[in-house]
């Protein structure tokens, strides 16, 4: 059996966790929310590494085989750094950039992500490979990932802070919205509703966490991780008070 470590700043990185449990239904995973720490976006990246650092050096000491950083933002702050530094392998988030430019049919795609995440090589390096062929517009997802925290999840609280973000996107055009934050799934039915009351009820939003379910099975292989069906566990843990944790745990 492989034990899995899994970590987001808070919630979200159970929108990720989701989808592996899908294609590996049997495995030891140990889902981490740093939410004393939370929200990441906002962080420098020395910051989120020495996080980043503790939180690896948890699940190294529970015996995890492999880490997924069901986080953006940690991904653009240090993926590549604990590669460096540990030996286990690391499987972070890639922005679904790829998938919005080959769909897109205005030819306009939206990306709704933290600050961390639209100022991080990775994002800038995808968006590079992309940027003649589509216009891309960006945006932060203000205030989407305390929302998520909160449990607020539809209503008008949400919709009213879900329009802020997402109207300009629309306005410019967009017709794919990569959701580049893994806290934003959790809001799908707001977003979908609000796109539909500005009368664009076609626009598709798309969310990175089965392809990183993919990769990890990929990885897991390369790295000759046995894989198990039997007996199937899952730790939570978090850094802060566990109520939103096990809510959202059970919307899963
Ligand atoms: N869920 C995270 C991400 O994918 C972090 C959001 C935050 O803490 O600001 O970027």
């Amino acid at each position: 059996m492989a034990t899995i470590g899994i970590m987001d700043s808070g919630v979200g990185g159970l929108s990720v966790f989701r989808e592996i449990r899908k294609l590996l239904p049997g495995e030891h995973f140990i889902y981490y929310s740093d939410n004393a720490h939370c929200p990441y976006g906002e962080k420098t990246p020395e910051y989120i590494r020495a996080r980043l650092d503790e939180i690896t050096t948890l699940f190294l000491s529970r015996g995890a085989d492999a880490m997924v950083l069901a986080c953006n933002t940690a991904t653009a702050a240090g993926v590549e750094y604990l590669r460096g530094k540990y030996s286990i392998p690391f499987i972070g988030m890639e922005p679904a950039v790829k998938p919005a430019a080959l769909g897109t049919e205005s030819k306009v795609i939206g990306v709704l992500a933290t600050a961390g995440t639209l100022k991080g090589s990775k994002y800038l390096n995808t968006k590079g490979r992309f940027e003649d062929q589509v216009t891309i517009v960006e945006q932060v997802g203000k205030g989407f990932v305390e929302l998520v925290e909160k449990g607020l999840l539809t209503g008008p609280e949400a919709e009213a802070v879900v329009t802020e973000s997402l109207e300009p996107l629309l306005d410019a055009g967009a017709d794919r919205i990569v959701l580049g934050c893994t806290h934003y799934p959790f809001l799908l039915d707001t977003l979908r509703k609000v796109a539909a009351e500005l009368g664009r009820p076609e626009v598709q939003f798309i969310d990175p966490a089965p392809a990183v379910a993919t990769r990890l099975i990929q990885v897991m292989e390369q790295a000759g991780i046995p894989k198990e069906d039997k007996h199937p566990q899952t730790e939570l843990l978090s850094s802060g008070d566990k109520a939103a944790l096990l809510r959202t745990f059970s919307l899963i």
